[in-house]
């Protein structure tokens, strides 16, 4: 199994271009489901998630390519409706072809995703907004079935934003009968690219990024091309490394406005930022003042940069606390960080204190999940000494050619075998 090596200590300077947002392309991929034709989806991130959910739509009969950033999904050949357990098991995400099968053909097998390193991560909103929508909805040997003639319109209400779940049920409700009202919905750009993507495939949808999203059905749905949106967290990684090791880089190809969170409190570590169009550029400071965190929901803090920021939190001047507040287990990569020399300490489970120090130690440590992967990359690249990061395999889900971008920003890395 591959692992990545790093030798620390070193500044990064100059230029890195964000790629497309994996939490984007996903749901883009699973609304090709929807439509009898050749749907087009452009600047796709190359990372063993797509490669996934494409071997998935592969295995329902859609004809796929994917070639330069450009992925092809032609839904017409779609004869069967299950996805496998052996297919779902590697990516929870698979979950979102449940609301277009059941949509498009009245009817989806879909393996229930398990529990995940990160939290129980239930999928029972989901479930619920399909019944809302008239599915039956039932379990069989670890399947969720979910049948309807026709899904019908109705006003569904969120207990808690759900990114995936908003997803889901929106592409379910445009091809429903009637309108349908989202409550509660999350708001986070990947949101918005999908009703964007679904719109030029023929949706009526209004108010996606806003909490309330309306949703006029219609019959059916035709082909698109759709540009998948710049991935805001591997640009927050990026800025959150440039601020760590007191850098100087220059993040481009991003969208600022949906960075905002992450922007304000690398400011208030001291960092210099610079916003020019798509581009930020991020100074580190050499003192790093401590700062307190809280995940939240979109246009909050966002949690899959919290490891990230921990990572920075761990050489701050001061003591940091981190609250996560969205997934009930996302500090596993705080016992790796400790073996590098951080000083932490978690209580009543989501709060974290970190007590910055002047320095970290290289140490052989293990990636737990995709975003614990970047957080302990960020601390390679500022301890002292060769780190060692095992099972990278978490980091291939969701940062594409990592280590080579860090590489051209000057940092001593290498993946090894
Ligand atoms: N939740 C429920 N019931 C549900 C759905 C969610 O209780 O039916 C809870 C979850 O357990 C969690 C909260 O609601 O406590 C929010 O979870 P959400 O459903 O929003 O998460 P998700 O859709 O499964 C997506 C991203 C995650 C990201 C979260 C939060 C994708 C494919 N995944 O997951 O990304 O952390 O939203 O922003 O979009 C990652 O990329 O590393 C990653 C984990």
């Amino acid at each position: 199994m591959d692992k990545i090596q790093i030798n620390g200590g070193r500044r990064l300077t100059g230029e890195v271009t964000i790629s497309g947002a994996k939490n984007a392309a996903l749901p883009l991929i699973a609304s090709s489901i929807l439509v009898n034709g050749k749907s087009t989806f452009t600047n796709v991130p190359k990372l063993m998630d797509i490669v996934s959910i494409k071997k998935l739509l592969e295995d329902l009969g859609a004809g796929c390519t994917f070639e330069n950033s450009t992925l092809t999904v032609d839904g017409a050949g779609i004869h069967k409706i299950e996805a496998e357990y052996e297919l779902v098991r590697k990516m929870r995400a698979s979950i979102l072809v449940l609301g277009p099968l059941v949509a498009r053909f009245g009817h989806a097998k879909v393996s229930m995703p398990g529990g995940c390193a990160i939290g129980a991560r239930p999928v029972n909103m989901h479930l619920s907004g399909l019944e809302a929508l008239g599915a039956t909805i039932s379990m069989d040997h670890g399947y969720i079935e979910a049948k309807a003639d026709r899904l019908i319109g109705n006003d569904i209400y969120f207990d808690i934003p759900t990114v995936t779940g908003t997803e889901n049920l929106m592409m379910a409700a445009v091809l429903a009968k009637g309108a349908s009202t989202l409550r509660n919905a999350a708001r986070e750009p990947e949101i918005v690219c999908l009703a964007d993507a679904l719109t030029q495939m023929g949706a009526k949808i209004s108010g996606a990024g806003t909490p309330i999203i309306s949703i006029e059905g219609v019959d059916h749905l035709t082909p698109a091309s759709v540009n998948v949106i710049p991935d805001r967290i591997e640009a927050g990684t990026f800025m959150v490394a440039a601020a760590a090791t007191r850098g100087d880089v220059v993040v481009k190809g991003c969208i600022p406005d949906h960075i905002g969170g992450i922007i304000s409190k690398l400011k208030a570590t001291g960092a210099t930022i610079e916003i020019a169009g798509n581009q930020v550029r991020v100074k580190g400071s050499d003192i790093i003042k401590s700062v307190d965190i809280k995940t939240q929901p979109y246009p909050g803090f966002p949690t899959d940069m919290q490891a990230q920021f921990m990572a920075l939190m761990t050489i701050a001047n001061g003591n940091s606390t981190i609250h996560e507040s969205i997934f009930e287990n996302r500090f596993i990569h705080a016992n790796e960080l400790l073996r590098m020399g951080a000083d932490i300490s978690i209580s009543n489970g989501n709060y974290a204190m970190v007590r910055g120090k002047d320095r970290l130690q290289a140490a052989p440590v293990m990636a737990s999940d995709l975003r614990a992967s970047a957080s302990l990359v960020i601390a390679g690249l500022i301890a002292e000494g060769t780190t060692l990061i095992s099972r990278v395999y978490h980091m291939d889900r969701g940062y594409e050619g990592i280590e080579k971008k860090f590489s051209s920003l000057g940092a001593d890395i290498r993946r090894i075998q």
